[in-house]
């Protein structure tokens, strides 16, 4: 993607990069590799340059996200677990101070009680669920909204 395309981070975190092996009727049928794939064609038809991380360690996506501070417009995340329990996942989404949506493919209100929880949901201004793989579409649509009202300017955590 050239230069002045508003940078958007997509962030993967636990047991995400075993798409495709997971519960298909939850999480749908593609890979990981392929939703990437699919949300960068996306996400470059609306303008915007995506870039990718997974990792299955919380430590490393912690420091991800201290990266992002100046680096990235925006960041849409789907930490898998550590979504419901993870605060410093939570804190450091905080630091990087940019505008947030939280995705996750499957319906997380309609599972079990715990998964209704989101450490991180305060800090998004949107949140999309029960999607599947379209909800990263919704999510790059409301970055594109959000970054047009300047909503940019983030208060630094
Ligand atoms: C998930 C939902 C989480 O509860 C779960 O732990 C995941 C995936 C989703 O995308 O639906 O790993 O984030």
């Amino acid at each position: 993607m050239s230069e002045g395309h508003p940078r958007v981070e997509v962030m993967h975190g636990v047991n995400l990069d075993q798409l495709g092996r997971r519960d298909p009727l939850l999480y749908g049928t593609l890979t990981l590799a392929e939703l990437e794939r699919r949300i960068g064609e996306r996400a470059a038809a609306l303008g915007m340059s995506a870039s990718f991380f997974h990792t299955n360690h919380e430590g490393d996506f912690v420091e991800r996200l201290h990266s992002l501070r100046g680096s990235a417009q925006a960041v849409i995340l789907n930490p898998g677990a550590w979504t419901h329990y993870a605060w410093a996942i939570r804190d450091a989404l905080e630091v990087a101070c940019v505008p947030a949506v939280e995705v996750h493919l499957s319906d997380v209100q309609a599972r079990e009680p715990w998964r209704r929880v989101s450490v991180v949901a305060e800090l998004c201004f949107a949140r999309v669920y029960g999607r599947g793989p379209d909800g990263y579409d919704d999510a790059l649509d409301l970055v594109r909204e959000e970054l047009a009202r300047g909503g940019g300017e983030r208060v630094a955590g």
